[in-house]
């Protein structure tokens, strides 16, 4: 029994139904380069259509600062997601007002909406009821299916549900089941993955973890500030030395907490930072001066393997190696893929998200493979440092 309400407890036939979707996608030249999160929520949408709902799409798009601007309209969007559901969406040019009224008065049961983009009102991010107000006037009920915009406290993804009967959308009920599974309440051992490049962007995220899992993997960059704070010369790699003292913090709680921190044993070290550099596998106790590690080496990936063959549930967030640069991508594509196996054969729950996690997946070509692979960016961060998710925690009152 979920803590919130679904789409299964309520009849939406011949409802106006605000649904909140995130549809902050990457566009080039007008258009849209990864549909992934039009792609997720797509079954909500439809299942709403097809229950007989009018359905009135609510999003923002990028962070347009005074008002509204051309190159922050919805409306390009407004065709890509006609092409993700294969039908058509109407679209109005204000989320409130008359025009967003008559675009809604004229919807027939089962039709699609999109309203312009929400930030275009400074009562969006401010979560003023006055703008609360003026866009719950177009809905009877208010479905949130915007997981990876559950962070922010904004009228649309938290305001709302203070007003409306609010449900989760299906993409939303399936993240927090997959999140609940993650580190809520996990099948033991957990592991998780962590890398990227600064330990001073994950800090909160290092200290909760460390009290939530059995063992934490470190790679990516910041695996360095940890081995220079326990004496290894790292060269020239990418190393914040000043939180030497704030790694060896990292370290002590989660010895107090039973969690095993796995550092790399080893090291690809390069000297310069471009595909296909010169390279060669070095033990701690020898990186050169004037080298930099750009992934982990070959027995720290051996060490990985067997740290997910021991887990039962695993969480990751952060590539282990300069992933987009080959071949500094072996480490990342090697854990990536044997999580992917373990995760299929059914021996492992798996779930990742954040930032450059999603396209680190892909380009291990095993994302699908996962147990869940979130869209989230910083909502997943968020949820990953413990933090409370104002448009998560609003559906669950
Ligand atoms: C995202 O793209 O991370 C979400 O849509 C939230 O966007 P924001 O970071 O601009 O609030
Ligand atoms: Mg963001």
């Amino acid at each position: 029994m979920p803590a919130f309400k679904t789409l299964d407890d309520v009849d939406v036939a011949g409802k106006r139904v605000l649904v909140r979707v995130d549809l902050n996608v990457p566009v080039a030249d007008g258009a849209v380069t990864d549909a992934t999160r039009i792609e997720r929520v797509a079954p909500t949408i439809l299942e709403l259509s097809n229950k007989g709902a009018k359905v009135i799409l609510l999003a923002h798009f990028g962070r347009p600062k005074d008002g509204p601007a051309p190159e922050f309209s919805l409306k390009p969007i407004a065709h890509a997601v006609a092409k993700v559901i294969d039908r058509n969406v109407h679209f109005a040019e204000d989320s409130i007002g008359d025009k967003a009224a008559e675009a809604v008065a004229k919807l027939n049961n089962g039709e699609i909406l999109l309203l312009e983009n929400t930030r275009f009102y400074k009562g969006e991010e401010k979560n003023d009821p006055t703008y609360v107000a003026a866009l719950a006037a177009n809905g009877d009920l208010y479905v949130n299916d915007a997981f990876s915009a559950a962070h922010r406290a904004h009228a649309s993804t938290e305001g709302l549900a203070r007003v409306l009967p609010a449900h989760a959308g299906r993409t939303m009920q399936a993240e927090l089941d997959a999140l609940e599974k993650g580190l809520g309440n996990p099948e033991r051992p957990v592991v998780a993955i962590v890398g990227g490049a600064k330990v001073s962007s994950k800090l909160d995220l290092l200290g909760n973890l460390v009290q939530k899992v059995d063992a934490l993997v470190i790679g990516g960059g910041m695996a360095n500030t940890f081995l220079a704070a326990q004496g290894v010369k790292v060269g020239k790699s990418l190393c914040e030395h000043d939180l030497a003292a704030t790694a060896r913090e990292i370290m002590a709680k989660a010895n107090a907490a039973n969690c095993t921190i796995i550092l790399p044993v080893d090291a690809i070290v390069a000297w310069h930072f471009e595909a296909n550099a010169p390279h060669r596998a070095y033990g701690l106790d020898a990186i050169p001066d004037d080298g930099m590690i750009l992934d982990v080496g070959p027995q720290s990936i051996e060490r990985i393997k067997a740290a997910i063959d021991d887990a039962r549930t695993l969480v990751w967030n952060g590539p282990l190696g300069a992933f987009e640069l080959p071949p500094f991508d072996q480490a990342t594509v090697a854990a990536a893929r044997h999580v992917a196996a373990r995760s299929k054969a059914g021996r492992l729950v798996s779930v990742a998200g954040g930032g450059d996690t999603v396209a680190a997946l892909n380009h291990a070509g095993v994302a699908d493979d996962f147990s869940y692979v979130s869209t989230a960016g910083g909502a997943f961060l968020e949820w990953m440092e413990g933090k409370p998710l104002p448009g998560v925690d609003i559906l669950k009152r």
